[in-house]
């Protein structure tokens, strides 16, 4: 086998694992205690408008966050965390079910390839909030006035392209790599 196919075999073999821990999230009280307090009322809606996959996913990028945030200011810490049970807010705007967060998987996770879609709403709509979701949460954001380096994190936590201060840039770099390792 190929070197390319065995990494996007490994890379749907992961996905498919993270979709299988999705179906059933479980939570401590601790953690959503912990949520609940550390959020502003505002965040902590939004954070609970969000399915309980995404909920769990964002625990625990947050989890893996705060362990990587023991060195920074406290205001850069709380940026990073909020950021962290945030960031896949942007989700919570399509009816999302395993099978479209599987189906995109397959799709190879590529925004071009859902274009034929568009044209079925109970598939296309979803599709397209999957791909577009860190822009889709990042507007959401700034229209209820999150603070801007909040919105820019959100908005780029699939990317690199953002024009950010060094400070904040080293955020979005913690931020990826939690979201990745879950
Ligand atoms: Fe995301
Ligand atoms: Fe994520």
């Amino acid at each position: 086998m190929s070197m390319s196919k065995k990494t996007s075999f490994a890379r749907i073999k992961y996905r498919v694992q993270q979709v299988g821990r999705a179906l059933l999230p479980t939570f401590t009280r601790e953690e959503l205690q912990w949520a609940a307090s550390f959020l502003s009322a505002e965040e902590h809606e939004v954070f609970r408008e969000m399915a309980p996959a995404d909920r769990r996913h964002c625990l625990d990028v947050a989890h893996i966050c705060r362990s990587m945030a023991e060195q920074l200011a406290p205001d850069q810490r709380r940026l990073l965390l909020t950021a962290a049970l945030l960031h896949d807010m942007g989700k919570r705007q399509g009816a999302i079910r395993l099978g479209h967060r599987i189906f995109f998987v397959l799709l190879g996770s590529r925004r071009s390839r859902i274009v034929p879609f568009k044209r079925w709403p109970l598939v296309g709509r979803p599709l397209h909030v999957i791909a577009r979701h860190a822009r889709l949460g990042a507007a959401e954001a700034k229209k209820r006035n999150w603070a801007p380096d909040l919105v820019a994190l959100i908005r780029h936590h699939h990317d690199q392209s953002g024009s950010m201060s060094d400070e904040n840039r080293r955020l979005l770099q913690m931020l990826q790599r939690a979201d990745n390792l879950c």
